[in-house]
């Protein structure tokens, strides 16, 4: 997508093999890019949350292997590269997802292959990437479009959490891929942001990217999204997520639940967009076996923004010495979940439906299960 009339990507490959990433932390007030050179800085930047966002985490663990491989390109050293960006963010599937796709593309080659072989594969994933959203948004276009044809010359309220957009992949967005094929073509479309505490990625990165596309979107705090659903002011909800399951449970931004809840007692139709290396065939019961992120305390205690005379300062908002906690993510079952807007069309939030769209991940998943399952 575009900043400043220049077209961007989320990541790219410099001159010398360093990776290019936009420092998300920055964002919607500083623009800044920063290159990072070895393993432990691509760990880092996923750990920190320079890049974040399921697919965009996967694409920059894969350049992760590549740094790794131009050190060292041994069996161990891969090794080693594999589990330290794994243990960066356990939530998101698409790290493993990624990791496994290098190991393979790398493990049966000579060493002095596997670095070219290594970049290889990583620009494939990120070209896959694009490509799979540009479906997801021609698919989840008709659904717009479906609600614009009931509402004629008004624009269609499209309420999301957190940032699913481009900033979160390597271009286009999941969630926001729909949207902003709908305000191209012409159909009038506004999107509700949930500010999305405590990191507020709606807030300050959806908002900061569809104000640069020049989609009409309102920030709304988090709790706001029922009480506008009361008022039929959201048509549809369309989320990103990080990890689908094989019976469609969804994991996404803690919060999502509470969206799902809100838009299944109103009648809203509540939609999952996903590229299918966010699906984990390997689990079933998404609220008992996804591992839930937990991050720091300061996240919560604390906010950061931009002062009048236009410093970043961080202020302390809760009590010394409240106890707080913070889960990054949760669970909404299949049950809620009107549609997956995946690259191979909508498909239900089910079993049969996800093995059916995916026939060789799902087949792939049973041939690994243990026997007893
Ligand atoms: O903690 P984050 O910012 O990485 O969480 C991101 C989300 O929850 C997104 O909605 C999800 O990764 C889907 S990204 C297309």
């Amino acid at each position: 997508m575009k900043v400043d009339g220049k077209h961007t990507r989320t990541i790219w490959v410099e001159q010398d093999g360093g990776v290019g990433i936009i420092d998300q932390t920055l964002l919607p007030h500083r623009f800044a890019t920063v290159t990072l050179t070895s393993v432990a800085d691509v760990a880092r930047a996923i750990r920190t949350m320079q890049v974040r966002g399921a697919p965009l985490i996967g694409a920059a663990a894969a350049y992760g292997i590549c740094l790794a491989l131009r050190a060292d390109a041994s069996d161990e050293g891969l090794e080693r590269a594999y589990r330290d960006l794994l243990a960066a963010r356990p939530t998101a599937i698409n790290l493993k997802w990624a990791l496994d796709e290098m190991v393979a593309s790398v493990r049966n080659r000579l060493r002095d292959e596997r670095v070219a072989a290594a970049y290889r594969r990583a620009a494939e994933i990120s070209e896959e990437d694009i490509a799979i959203n540009q479906a997801i948004g021609r698919h989840g276009l008709k659904l717009i479009e479906t609600a614009a044809a009931k509402k004629p010359g008004e624009p269609v309220n499209v309420l999301t959490h957190c940032n699913a957009g481009w900033l979160a992949t390597v271009d286009w967005g999941t969630a926001t891929a729909p949207i902003y094929m709908a305000h191209d073509s012409g159909v009038p479309v506004h999107v509700w942001v949930d500010e999305t505490r405590p990191r507020n990625q709606g807030a300050a990165l959806t908002a900061w990217e569809l104000g640069h596309h020049g989609v009409p979107h309102t920030v709304i705090p988090d709790n706001t999204g029922g009480h506008l659903m009361q008022h039929g002011l959201v048509d549809l909800a369309i989320v990103g997520t990080d990890r689908v399951t094989a019976q469609g449970d969804v994991c996404n931004k803690i919060g999502t639940y509470l969206k799902a809840l809100a838009a299944a007692d109103n009648g809203v139709p509540f939609y999952v967009a996903l590229p299918s290396p966010t699906i984990d065939f390997h689990v079933s019961d998404g609220i008992r076996e996804i591992p839930i992120e937990q991050r720091g305390a300061d996240e919560v205690t604390t906010m950061t923004g931009r002062t009048e005379d236009g410093r970043i300062e961080t202020v302390r908002i809760v009590p010394d010495g409240s106890a707080v906690a913070n889960y990054g993510f949760d669970v909404t079952p299949a049950r809620l979940v009107t549609g997956l807007i995946t690259e191979r069309g909508v498909v239900a939030a089910s079993r049969a439906a996800l093995a059916k769209a995916f026939p060789e991940r799902a087949a792939g998943a049973r041939a690994i299960q243990p026997a007893a399952e």
